[in-house]
């Protein structure tokens, strides 16, 4: 089996210095020896360390090194879009097997991989691309097949679960809590990517994608980052009982009309400390998966790094490879249900609200008129001294207030007009809050 490795950075290291140490043994499963012939990359004089690889392998030609006849499998390991896509499409129309991590490209486009896959008879696998070492789209898309997935909610970004359980531990702001993950080597240069949410986003179309028979691209995700959690909201969960984590949860719903759909979405929220994926701590991830007859299954582990993710990548060789010798193919991408993806609007989800009002007669009325007003029934009121509204307007006590289930557009104009009363001084903290009753 000879292998074409595009990208030798973090992961692709890894996947060199795995496939050196365990080339026996890998062998010995597949039912034939595994070899690199060739590694593409950006620079190939880069000092590589000690990598256990022949220097003459590299090469700058990606395209090049696919077209070679004697190339069986391709691992992309480099990353974005183009010209990725490009690459993996001319592999795979090929009929060569394709090996990636790129969650960018398959949330963007997997469509055109799958595609091409099909046009090519090749199996494209991505065991690496959602929550690293993970084995968890291949129980989504085999062992699960028999089943009927519900709801999947994931912690599936490590470095804002680094950020938030660092908040959580020891109360410290968002900024404060972003530099130790960046001094620690979690979070990178430019953290965008991780706090704004579209690395979580990406995962979340991802697993939408395989558990509902559907494509799911990263636009169709509703997306929201941690950057406005602040420590006072942290606080609050813990008042509550609760922690707050970045969550993706994508989930079958109906529309107005009764037709089956799906949500899918990324943000912070509010889980109940009883909740499995709450002791989901430091930068590790999790996914929750709850199915018709299976119930309920979580799968935690690593999910970043480069020995992490090699393991899922060499994993998905070992299957690709087999699959060739057998002269087999994996089962094509399964998108026959094509359910239709919910706006955020129509989403079914509970808040928290705390906010600053004028401790007089009526207030607790008017307030409770605005969520009426908008069908949200209020599930617990709390009542205590100010949180600190704006000098003069009154604002002498905080009241916290946890609805019942409701779309959340309902819920976002239920805080839009509690904005604009002047009874409320400020709305200091909004959250959703998810995994209770
Ligand atoms: P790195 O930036 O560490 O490595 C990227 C590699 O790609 C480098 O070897 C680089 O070459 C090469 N490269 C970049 N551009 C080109 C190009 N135009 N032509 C040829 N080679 C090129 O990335 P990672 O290893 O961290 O990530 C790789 C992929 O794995 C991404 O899709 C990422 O999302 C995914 N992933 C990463 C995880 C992680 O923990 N790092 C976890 C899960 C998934 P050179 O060495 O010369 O610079
Ligand atoms: N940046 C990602 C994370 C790792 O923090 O989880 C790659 O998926």
């Amino acid at each position: 089996m000879r292998l074409a490795l595009l990208g030798c950075g973090t992961v692709g290291s890894e996947v060199v210095r795995l496939l050196h140490e365990q080339s026996a043994d890998l062998a010995a499963r597949i039912g034939a020896p595994l070899e690199i012939a060739g590694i593409a990359v950006r620079r190939v004089g880069r000092d590589r360390g000690d990598l256990p690889v022949d220097p003459a392998l590299f090469t700058t030609d990606p395209l090049g090194l696919i077209k070679r006849d004697d190339i069986d499998v391709v691992v992309e390991v480099v990353g974005g879009i183009e010209p990725a896509r490009g690459w993996l499409v001319e592999a795979l129309r090929a009929g060569k097997s394709v090996v990636t991590a790129n969650k960018a490209l398959l949330a963007e486009d997997g469509a055109a991989l799958h595609d091409a896959a099909a046009e090519g008879g090749a199996d494209l696998y991505y065991e690496a691309s959602v929550a690293g070492a993970i084995p968890l789209l291949r129980p989504l898309r085999d062992s699960l097949h028999g089943d009927r997935i519900n709801r999947v909610t994931g912690i599936v970004n490590g470095t804002t679960n680094f950020i938030l359980s660092a908040m959580d531990a020891t109360g410290a702001g968002f900024a404060e809590a972003l530099e130790e993950a960046t001094e620690l080597g979690y979070a990178e240069a430019d953290p965008t990517a991780d706090v704004e949410g579209f690395d979580a986003a990406a995962k979340a179309a991802i697993l939408a994608s395989l558990a509902f028979h559907t494509r799911v691209t990263a636009a169709d995700v509703h997306r929201e980052g941690i950057t406005e959690v602040t420590a006072a909201d942290v606080a609050s969960a813990r008042a509550m009982g609760c922690t707050i984590k970045l969550l993706c949860i994508a989930a079958r719903g109906a529309d107005a009309e009764g037709r089956e759909t799906v949500s899918v979405r990324v943000h912070p929220a509010m889980i109940p400390l009883t909740h499995p994926l709450a002791s989901v701590g430091d930068a590790f991830n999790a996914v929750f998966v709850e199915a018709e007859a299976a119930g309920q299954l979580m799968f935690y582990g690593r999910g970043a790094g480069g020995a992490p993710t090699a393991s899922a990548v060499l994993g998905d060789v070992v299957a690709v490879a087999r699959n060739r010798l057998a002269g087999a193919r994996a089962a094509s991408e399964s998108a026959y249900a094509d359910l239709a993806v919910r706006p955020m609007g129509e989403a079914l989800t509970r808040y928290h609200i705390s906010l600053d009002v004028a401790d007089r007669p009526g207030v607790l009325e008017a307030v409770a008129g605005v969520f009426a007003r908008h069908e949200v029934s209020i599930a617990t009121v709390r009542q205590g001294p100010a949180g600190g509204g704006p000098a003069g307007r009154g604002s002498d006590a905080e009241l916290v207030i946890v609805t019942h289930v409701a779309p959340d557009a309902a819920l976002a104009a239920t805080v839009r007009e509690l904005r604009g009363l002047d009874i409320v001084g400020s709305v200091t903290s909004v959250l959703r809050v998810e995994g209770g009753q």
